[in-house]
C-alpha cells in the first residue's frame, strides 16, 4: 500500500473515469479524455467481463482505468467503495499519480456537485490504503508501504473535494493508528503525549489534568476507574480557537479513552477481554476529528476532552459496592466495575459543562456491548433530545457513511438509575436496555438545557471481517462524523 495519498500536480498519471452499466459506448464527455490517454478508456470498456456494475474496475492500459458506476446514480457511499477498489488497482499497477475525472460521467444529484463525488472517492482510497505495519518484526514477510500517490483532476471543480477527501480520510486513519496501538504502549500518558504533539503541529492549545489534580478537583469517577492501574489516569483538553471563529458556537467533543478494559473486579470472561485495547476508540475519534478540523481550519471553536484511564485489577482497584462522589457532587454506587466508561465520561462531561460552558456537547464512546447486539457494526446508537443538533449529526453521518440511529432516553430510564445506597448506580440490577441505561446515567452529568448528544460506537468502531474499505481492526468511526458535524456548524 502507499505510504501517503495526497493531492498535487503530477506531470502525468493514470486517467480514471467512470461509466454506468447501461452505457453501450463511452459517453461523449469521455471522448477527448480517451484520446488523451491513447484509447485506454475505450480499451477498458471493452475488456471481457467488464459490465460497468457498481464498483467494478477495468484497467485499459497503464494510463487508463474505468470504474463501473452501476445502473443507478452513484452516491457518496458507492463512490467510497469504488475508491477502495481503485486504490488497490492503482497500487498493483505501480502508479504514482492519478487524474480523477468523474465530473463528466456522473448522473443524479452528484452530477451537480463534482467536489462531493471527488471527496467520497478519495476518502475511500485513503481508508482502504490503511495498514498497521508498525509492529511487524523480523519474522514478517509483508511488503513495506512504498511511495506517494498524487491525485488531481484536469478540471478545477473536483480538486477541492479531492483535497478534502484526503484530509478526512487521514483523520480517520489517525484515529485507527491511535486505537490500534497496543495497550502496553498506549496508556493514558501515551495518549496525552499524542494529543500534545497533535496540538503543537496544528495550532491548538493542550492541557492535561493529572491524576493527583483530578482527585483534588473531586473527579471521583476518573480517579476510581484509574486507581487499579500502575499507569495513572488523566484528563486531556485540546482547544481549537481560530481567529475566524463564528461567534456563538462552542462545540465540545468528549471521547471515552479507556486504554484497556479488563472489566476490573467485575472481570470480563475469557475472550470477552480480547480487543479491549479498542476501548479508547471514542477518544481516538475525537483526536482524529481535531486533526481534520484544524487542517481544514474550520472557523468554529472546538474543544476536545479525553478522560483517559486503564481499567485494571489490583489491590488498589475500585470494587463493586464502592460509593464515589463525582465532580458535580452526584454520588454513585458502583454495582459493576465493568461499567467504567460512563464513570470517566461523567466527570469529563460535568467538568466540560462547568469550565468550558459549551453551546453543544457530543460524547462518543465504546460504551456497551448491548448496542452491538442491537445495531451491529452498521451504525452507532444516538441519544439526543435536541432536534437541531440531532439533525446535524444525522446529516453528517449520512454524508460520510458513518450512520447513526436514534435511541430513546425518557424519564423512566433516568429513574431506573436511582440507587439504593447513593444517588444513582452505574449499572441497574438487570441488563434490560443497558445501552439506554448508559445514556440515562450520563444525563445526570450534563446541564439539563444544553444541547447534548451521546453516541455509542461500540459496534462500528471495529470490524472483524475485511470490507471494501477496512481491514479487520479499528475503522476510525466517528472521526469523520464529528468533523462533518463541526463543519456544518462552521458553514451554517
Ligand atoms: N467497553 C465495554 C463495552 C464494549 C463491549 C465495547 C464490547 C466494545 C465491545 C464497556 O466498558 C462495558 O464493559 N460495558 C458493559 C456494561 C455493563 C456492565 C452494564 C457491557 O457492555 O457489558
Ligand atoms: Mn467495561
Ligand atoms: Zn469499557
Amino acid at each position: 500500500m502507499y505510504r501517503t495519498i495526497r493531492t498535487g500536480s503530477p506531470r502525468r498519471g493514470v486517467t480514471v473515469a467512470g461509466i454506468s452499466s447501461t452505457r453501450k459506448r463511452l459517453p461523449a464527455a469521455l471522448k477527448s479524455l480517451d484520446e488523451q490517454c491513447g484509447g485506454g478508456l475505450e480499451a477498458a470498456r471493452k475488456r471481457p467481463g467488464f459490465s460497468g456494475e457498481a464498483g467494478q474496475i477495468s484497467v485499459g492500459s497503464d494510463s487508463a482505468i474505468l470504474i463501473g458506476l452501476g445502473d443507478e446514480p452513484p452516491t457518496p457511499n458507492s463512490l467510497r467503495v469504488a475508491g477502495g477498489k481503485l486504490v488497490s488497482a492503482l497500487y498493483a499497477m505501480d502508479a504514482s499519480a492519478a487524474y480523477i475525472e468523474l465530473a463528466g460521467c456522473l448522473s443524479g444529484p452528484l452530477a451537480k456537485t463534482p467536489a462531493i463525488a471527488a471527496q467520497a472517492i478519495t476518502e475511500g482510497m485513503v481508508l482502504a490504503n490503511w495498514r498497521q505495519e508498525t509492529w511487524r518484526g523480523t519474522a514478517a514477510k509483508g511488503v513495506a508501504a512504498s511511495g506517494t500517490l498524487l491525485l488531481t483532476s484536469r478540471e478545477r471543480a473536483p480538486r477541492g473535494g479531492l483535497r478534502r477527501g484526503c484530509i478526512l480520510g487521514d483523520g480517520s486513519n489517525e484515529a485507527r493508528r491511535l486505537s490500534s496501538t497496543p495497550p502496553n504502549i498506549a496508556n493514558p500518558a501515551w495518549v496525552a503525549r499524542q494529543a500534545r504533539n497533535l496540538a503543537k503541529r496544528h495550532g491548538m492549545s493542550c492541557s492535561v489534568i493529572s491524576a493527583a489534580k483530578a482527585k483534588d478537583l473531586g473527579m471521583g469517577g476518573l480517579t476510581a476507574v484509574g486507581m487499579g492501574s500502575s499507569s495513572p489516569p488523566c484528563l486531556i483538553h485540546l482547544v481549537w480557537k481560530p481567529k475566524s471563529a463564528k461567534g456563538g458556537v462552542r462545540l465540545a467533543l468528549v471521547g471515552k479513552t479507556i486504554t484497556y478494559d479488563t472489566g476490573g473486579y467485575s472481570l470480563k470472561i475469557s475472550n470477552g477481554m480480547k480487543g479491549m485495547k479498542y476501548d479508547m476508540c471514542g477518544g481516538a475519534a475525537v483526536l482524529g476529528a481535531m486533526q481534520t478540523i484544524t487542517t481544514l481550519k474550520l472557523p468554529v471553536e472546538v474543544h476536545a476532552i479525553l478522560p483517559a484511564a486503564e481499567n485494571m485489577v489490583s489491590e488498589r482497584a475500585y470494587r463493586p459496592d464502592d460509593i464515589i462522589e463525582m465532580y458535580n457532587g452526584v454520588t454513585v454506587e458502583v454495582t459493576n466495575t465493568d461499567a467504567e466508561g460512563r464513570l470517566v465520561l461523567a466527570d469529563a462531561l460535568a467538568w466540560t459543562c462547568k469550565k468550558i460552558k459549551p453551546t453543544h456537547v457530543i460524547d462518543i464512546a465504546t460504551l456497551t456491548g448491548g448496542v452491538v447486539v442491537a445495531l451491529g457494526e452498521w451504525c452507532s446508537g444516538l441519544w439526543c433530545k435536541d432536534a437541531p443538533l440531532r439533525r446535524s449529526i444525522q446529516d453528517a453521518g449520512d454524508a460520510c457513511g458513518e450512520q447513526v440511529w436514534r435511541m430513546p432516553l425518557w424519564k423512566e430510564h433516568r429513574t431506573f438509575m436511582r440507587a439504593r445506597h447513593a444517588d444513582i448506580w452505574n449499572s441497574g440490577p438487570k441488563r434490560d436496555g443497558h445501552p439506554i441505561q448508559g445514556a440515562a446515567f450520563l444525563s445526570y452529568f450534563v446541564d439539563p438545557d444544553l444541547p447534548w448528544a451521546h453516541v455509542d460506537i461500540a459496534g462500528p468502531a471495529t470490524t472483524d471481517t475485511a470490507t471494501d474499505l477496512f481491514v479487520p481492526g479499528p475503522t476510525g468511526y466517528g472521526a469523520r462524523l464529528l468533523s462533518e458535524t463541526a463543519a456544518s456548524f462552521a458553514s451554517g
